[in-house]
């Protein structure tokens, strides 16, 4: 079983994927760390984040076994990850591996930006989890917070939106939910409201009898992602 958890930033798709792969007891990937990793690697030698020939070969260089989440995790490689992660030829060079993680025998829970529309499309079921943007501001600020950086509310919420709108515009693998994807708002719903919520889709999937994906043209259900 290949599941897929996409969605913007701080919707709570890293946490809930985790959370997905302890209880079923699959292997977990954030795919946003490989992003994160490119872009600290050229950082780190000096390169501008828009150096293509340099972030395809920092892509290319990246294992698995090789991230830390601890060094990687942080606003301002986040930020360098949503501008890498723009340049078709990075995600050319990252998607061998992750499909690689995603096709192990049992299956996988990957999160990320494109995992139900480029990376596994075959996977089954891929929830697709927003919430508003200031929902996901306020939860950020706090992470970082507690992380001790420092985190002013007004300006998370304009990075977010910066980068939804990047990450949505780009030209490569755009961040958008699948058409077989299940949409899953978690603006009211707290940690453990949105996994029950992630269970019960794929115990759905599970009995034979999926939930119905969300019409393509849905934008109060995407709020505010598809309309920012
Ligand atoms: O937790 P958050 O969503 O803020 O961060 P992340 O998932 O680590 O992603 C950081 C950035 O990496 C995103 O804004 C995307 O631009 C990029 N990314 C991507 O393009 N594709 C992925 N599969 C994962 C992350």
């Amino acid at each position: 079983m290949i599941i897929a958890v996409d969605g913007p930033a701080a919707s709570g798709k890293g946490t809930l994927a985790k959370k997905i792969a302890s209880h079923l007891g699959l292997p977990h990937l954030d795919t946003g760390l490989l992003y994160r990793a490119a872009a600290r690697a050229l950082m780190e030698h000096g390169h501008e984040l828009g150096d293509k020939d340099a972030a395809v070969r920092a892509a290319r260089s990246l294992s698995l076994c090789g991230l830390d989440e601890n060094e990687l995790r942080g606003n301002e490689m986040a930020e360098a990850a949503s501008i890498v992660g723009a340049i078709p030829e990075v995600r050319a060079a990252l998607s061998d591996l992750q499909r690689a993680f995603a096709c192990r025998p049992g299956g996988a829970v990957l999160d990320g930006r494109d995992i139900g529309t480029v990376i596994c499309p075959e996977a089954c079921p891929k929830i697709f989890v927003t919430a508003s943007a200031e929902v996901r501001a306020r939860r950020r600020t706090l992470e970082l917070r507690a992380r001790g950086e420092e985190a002013d509310y007004a300006a998370v919420l304009a990075e977010i939106r910066n980068r939804d709108a990047r990450d949505q515009n780009r030209s490569a693998a755009p961040l958008r939910p699948a058409k077989d994807a299940i949409v899953l708002d978690t603006t009211e719903l707290d940690i453990a409201g949105a996994f029950n919520a992630a269970l019960a889709i794929i115990a759905r999937y599970q009995s034979g009898s999926p939930p119905r994906a969300a019409p393509p043209a849905a934008p109060s259900r995407l709020d505010p992602l598809l309309r920012s």
